[in-house]
């Protein structure tokens, strides 16, 4: 049983603000290129810049060019002037379950409008325990929300987080959850803790990039022992390779 993930995040499309057309069409084409295809597609949320309607039409014609199973996940900007209705009416649902295989993928909405900082709130967290309690370790557990988790080096001064980022780190690790998929920061980034790998994705297509990271995206490829996550740069460059052991709780 083995699934591969393509984790992209941060598009930022927009008309006016910080979109990188450039960058999105050289990732298009590095996507083209790519020998080992995409199971399915996350990502993990500020899909336009400003939430407005402009965007939202001209990210639905951009995105559809990925043709692959593509799951969305709202961010804050997304959530920007009024934007969270619009993101219902081009993307569905920002809270939903995904099943595959033996995979269950959890996209939570982390955005408050007009907001920077994110929150999951009691009731998703209520949400998400009872779920995991009912599913217990019969599938391989995946939550993805916007907003950082824990905090992510070389992404500056920590703010904009996850208002109640402690209780929801302690559901998490509680609930043996194995990976959790993130973006916000615009910095590429991954950290096991206990039986847990939490991974942020660097932006696709936003000109506020950090250092020299650059656009990129990851793949993530998950098999029975192993979780490998890979960055590229969305020219094509190979960036970061890390390797986890996931603890193998299923019998695949
Ligand atoms: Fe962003
Ligand atoms: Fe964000």
């Amino acid at each position: 049983m083995r699934l591969r993930i393509m984790h992209i995040s941060d598009t930022h499309i927009s008309d006016f603000g910080q979109f990188n057309e450039k960058a999105f069409n050289n990732f298009l084409e590095t996507v083209d290129k790519l020998d080992k295809k995409p199971d399915i597609i996350i990502h993990s949320g500020d899909v336009v810049d400003n939430g407005v309607l402009s965007e939202y039409e001209l990210a639905k014609d951009y995105l559809k060019s990925l043709n692959f199973k593509m799951l969305v996940c709202p961010g804050n900007h997304d959530d920007r002037n009024g934007g969270g209705a619009l993101f219902a009416e081009f993307f569905g649902p920002s809270d939903f379950e995904y099943e595959t295989g033996k995979f269950k993928i959890f996209i939570m909405n982390s955005p408050q409008p007009d907001r920077d900082e994110g929150r999951l709130g009691r009731r998703r967290q209520f949400y998400l325990q009872q779920r995991l309690s009912e599913i217990g370790d019969s599938y391989f557990k995946i939550i993805v929300f916007h907003h950082h988790l824990i905090p992510v080096p070389y992404s500056g001064r920590e703010v904009n987080v996850l208002e109640d980022a402690g209780d929801v780190l302690d559901l998490v690790l509680r609930n043996n959850v194995n990976l959790v998929l993130m973006g916000h920061r615009h910095v590429p980034w991954s950290i096991k803790i206990n039986n847990t790998i939490l991974v942020n994705a660097g932006t696709i297509s936003c000109l506020r990039t950090r250092g020299r990271f650059g656009n990129s995206f990851n793949i993530i490829e998950i098999d029975e022992e192993n979780i490998y996550i890979e960055e590229i740069k969305v020219n094509g460059e190979k960036g970061k390779q890390i390797g986890y052991k996931t603890k193998s709780i299923l019998k695949f």
